[in-house]
């Protein structure tokens, strides 16, 4: 652990104890007995935290002669992930719609890898004019595709519409993703054996399926849901990509990263509140992974060589798992490519303005 990391980890129970000490000092009840009552209290934080001991991905892989192309990586779990692949040797196209974080991120990872083969490329999900300019110039100019990560996500924003008129949650995290791995499925077969992975969520079991007699939302809308039957759609995605790319060397995973830290939580109000962040951070400490922790799975998924001919699988904590019932759907994976397809294709189309 860096010192800095350490240094951060320490900061918290710190801070709670310092205002615990200062809140009973007030009341007059400082006495050694509410001293050693902190002192367990921390200490119980940390031996709370290492005793959870959230799952970690060992291999060793080397990834020299590799591409991998990862979407949102600019920060949070994606990030971490592109960090720990640019480690590995492997040449990472961090696929990202905001060009200035794109490059802070690439220049934090070139700073630890001294590599010139980490490279920012404009991906806006929520376009399919941008997502077929970036599958343009990739398939032209990059030799090969080793690992797809379909990790960008966007959670419980309000109504808000994609450059396709699509409803943003099911139109970024599902649609956008949909083209992009369609256009890059060619780059994948020719350099097999290669993976797909699909950053989903255990959200996924908060909805009872997809629901395509209303597939933009536009007869109701509820943040939670759309987000919901986006992750639905990444698990029910997998399994169908399985199904049509068997005997070619492409595979395909799903995962639930685990509870993560990270900005994703930028659409909902209380998670952002000051007070709320003060008052939960003994609770988030503990109970939430880190960034890094919460790569974990995709880094198995990418990498582990024990499931490169496992296909269509859902893993959480680096090990596989059961997912819903209607994430195990097969009619209603054919059912959502088909509709997927007459979207990404413009054979059916949406107004893009409410
Ligand atoms: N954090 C959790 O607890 C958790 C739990 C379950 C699943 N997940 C999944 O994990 C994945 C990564 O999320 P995270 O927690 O790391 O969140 P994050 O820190 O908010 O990162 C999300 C990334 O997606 C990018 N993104 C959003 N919309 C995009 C678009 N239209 N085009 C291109 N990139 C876009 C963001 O870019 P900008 O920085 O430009 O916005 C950012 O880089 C998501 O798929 C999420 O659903 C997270």
């Amino acid at each position: 652990m860096s010192l800095a990391s350490f240094l951060k980890k320490l900061s918290v129970p710190f801070f709670t104890g310092g205002f615990m000490i200062a809140g009973t000092s007030a009341l007059g009840l400082c006495t050694v007995y509410t001293d050693a009552a902190i002192i367990a209290l921390v200490g119980g934080g940390f031996l709370a935290r290492e005793l959870i001991g959230y799952a970690k991905y060992n291999g060793k892989e080397k990834l020299n002669g590799k591409t991998v192309v990862i979407t949102g990586c600019n920060t949070g779990i994606g990030f971490e992930t592109a960090k720990d692949l640019a480690q590995r040797g492997a040449r990472i196209i961090m696929a990202c719609r905001d060009m200035e974080r794109c490059e802070a991120a690439a220049s934090k990872i070139k700073d630890i890898v001294n590599s010139n083969n980490v490279i920012c490329k404009k991906l806006d999900l929520s376009s399919f004019e941008s997502i077929r300019a970036f599958c343009d110039e990739f398939n032209r100019t990059e030799a090969r595709l080793d690992i797809l990560i379909n990790n960008a996500g966007v959670m419980m924003c309000p109504r808000m519409l994609t450059k396709d008129g699509l409803e943003m949650q099911l139109g970024t995290n599902h649609f956008g993703h949909f083209l992009l791995t369609n256009l890059l499925l060619d780059k994948l077969k020719a350099s097999r054996p290669s993976r797909i992975v699909a950053v989903s969520s255990r959200a996924h079991t908060r909805t009872q399926g997809i629901n395509f007699d209303d597939i933009n939302s536009e007869k109701s809308y509820e943040k939670m849901t759309a987000y919901s039957q986006s992750k639905l759609a990444n698990i029910l995605h997998v399994k169908e990509l399985t199904r049509r790319l068997e005997g070619t060397g492409v595979t395909a995973y799903a995962l639930h990263p685990g509870v993560v830290a990270t900005e994703l939580p930028r659409h909902i109000a209380l998670a952002n509140n000051p007070i709320i962040l003060f008052l939960t951070a003994p609770l988030r400490y503990i109970l939430l992974k880190t960034p890094l922790e919460g790569a974990q799975t995709t880094l198995a998924c990418a990498l582990n060589p024990a499931w490169e001919t496992i296909s269509g699988k859902y893993y959480s904590d680096c090990k596989e798992k059961e997912p819903s019932l209607p994430a195990q759907d097969a009619e209603a994976a054919k059912r959502l490519w088909d509709v997927s397809v007459e979207i990404t294709e413009g054979k059916r189309t949406f107004k893009t303005s409410a």
